[in-house]
């Protein structure tokens, strides 16, 4: 496996994913997001939405989704928030995008 990442931003467009994606992003996944999203997307804890649904966040335009994944959210009335990269600081944008990415690719309603 090799990843080369551009240098440049990709702010502009659409990330340019490696072929290896879902490999990649599983392993992020596994990583930093399951243990509160679970395995299907669907929550394992209470207090955590299911994000797979028809119609549901993941339908939300790349840059909404990383914006909040980032930042963290809390949509109102919600018992718990979503933590700023999901708590791994490590993280890049262009980890959440690859996780993106991952979860549309991964979760069906
Ligand atoms: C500590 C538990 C926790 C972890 C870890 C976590 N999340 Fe979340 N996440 C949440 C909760 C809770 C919400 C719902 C927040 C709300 O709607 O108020 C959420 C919401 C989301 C949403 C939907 C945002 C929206 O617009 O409704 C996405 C996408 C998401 N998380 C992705 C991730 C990814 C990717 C990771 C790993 C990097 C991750 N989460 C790690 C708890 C977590």
């Amino acid at each position: 496996m090799s990843f080369v990442y551009p240098t440049t931003t990709h702010a502009a467009g659409p990330p340019h994913l490696a072929a290896d994606v879902s490999t990649t992003g599983r392993a992020l996944f596994e990583g930093s997001c399951i243990m509160c999203h679970g395995d299907d997307g669907k929550g394992s804890m209470p207090g955590v939405p299911d994000i797979t649904g028809a119609g549901g966040p993941l339908t939300q335009p790349d840059r909404m989704l990383i914006r909040r994944m980032l930042n963290g959210f809390q949509s109102p009335g919600s018992p718990m928030a979503m933590p700023p990269k999901g708590g791994n600081p490590g993280l890049t944008e262009r980890d959440l995008a690859t996780l993106v990415d991952y979860m549309r690719s991964t979760f069906k309603p």
